[in-house]
């Protein structure tokens, strides 16, 4: 079982005082790198002085999203070795919210996770079918073409630092859970995908999030699952209190 790994997206919310507040509020609470890889995906703006605020804490910091190309001509966009420069070690692609306000499509989800392994940052590569695709009994065949498209032209070691995260677009701030059997069968399926476009040793390196109301009332029943090694969290990742407790969920009892 890889170490568990519990992302803080917190999309377009906060300001600048108020992500630092946040920092200062858990710096004493984090729980040992040991246990759990803690990660914040933060605005931009705040990015600069979050990787500083959490050097020497157990918590990396991670970016939302970026585009693809080094430098150049691309007003507004913000580039992998702009990341990476600042200390950034993860970043959100693809998630929903992306692909479906901004229209990003797979095969730029695509460059974007080659150019982050590229440039040294962990890709947090989301996948997940709508609500018609799911009643119409897609959810298999989306996500497998969603993982396939994302992985296509990645080496297998490559691989091994990417993490999916599973997000059922029907749970994202609705409230609704996938029930953990369905998310585990989902992320076990996301496995075999896995397996299948690389090796076994791959698909078990690779570490898969649940993400969709996550809440700190229902991640242990989540975590327990042999396929989910994390989540991604949203709402709940905003208040400092919260966000301890969904850290602290990992620990083995
Ligand atoms: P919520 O946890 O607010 O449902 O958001 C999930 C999500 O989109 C995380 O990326």
């Amino acid at each position: 079982m890889p170490k568990p790994i519990i992302a803080a997206n917190w999309k377009m919310n906060k300001t600048l005082g108020e992500a630092v507040q946040f920092m200062e509020a858990i710096k004493e609470s984090l729980p040992p790198v040991e246990q759990v890889d803690a990660v914040i995906c933060a605005p931009h703006l705040f990015l600069e002085r979050l990787t500083k605020a959490a050097e020497g804490l157990p918590v990396e910091i991670g970016a939302q999203n970026m585009y693809f190309e080094e430098s150049g001509a691309f007003t507004g966009e913000v580039s992998p070795v702009m990341l990476k420069d600042l200390g950034v070690a993860y970043v959100i692609v693809g998630h929903s919210e992306r692909r479906t306000i901004f229209g990003e499509t797979d095969e730029w989800v695509n460059k974007k996770v080659r150019a982050a392994l590229a440039h040294g940052l962990k890709p947090i590569l989301c996948v997940g079918e709508t609500l018609e695709e799911r009643e119409s009994g897609r959810t298999n065949d989306v996500v497998k073409t969603q993982v396939t498209l994302a992985l296509k032209d990645v080496t297998a070691e490559e691989a091994k630092n990417v993490v999916i995260a599973y997000e059922p677009v029907w749970a994202i701030g609705t409230g609704k859970t996938a029930s953990s059997q369905d998310a585990n069968s989902v992320a076990r399926f996301i496995r075999e995908t896995v397996r299948d476009l690389y090796d076994p040793a791959t698909a078990d390196a690779v570490r898969i999030q649940y993400g969709g109301s996550v809440k700190p009332d229902n991640i242990k029943e989540l975590l327990a699952e042999s396929d989910i090694d994390g989540a991604l969290v949203g709402g709940a990742s905003l208040d400092p209190a919260s966000f301890l407790k969904l850290l602290e969920a990992t620990r083995n009892e």
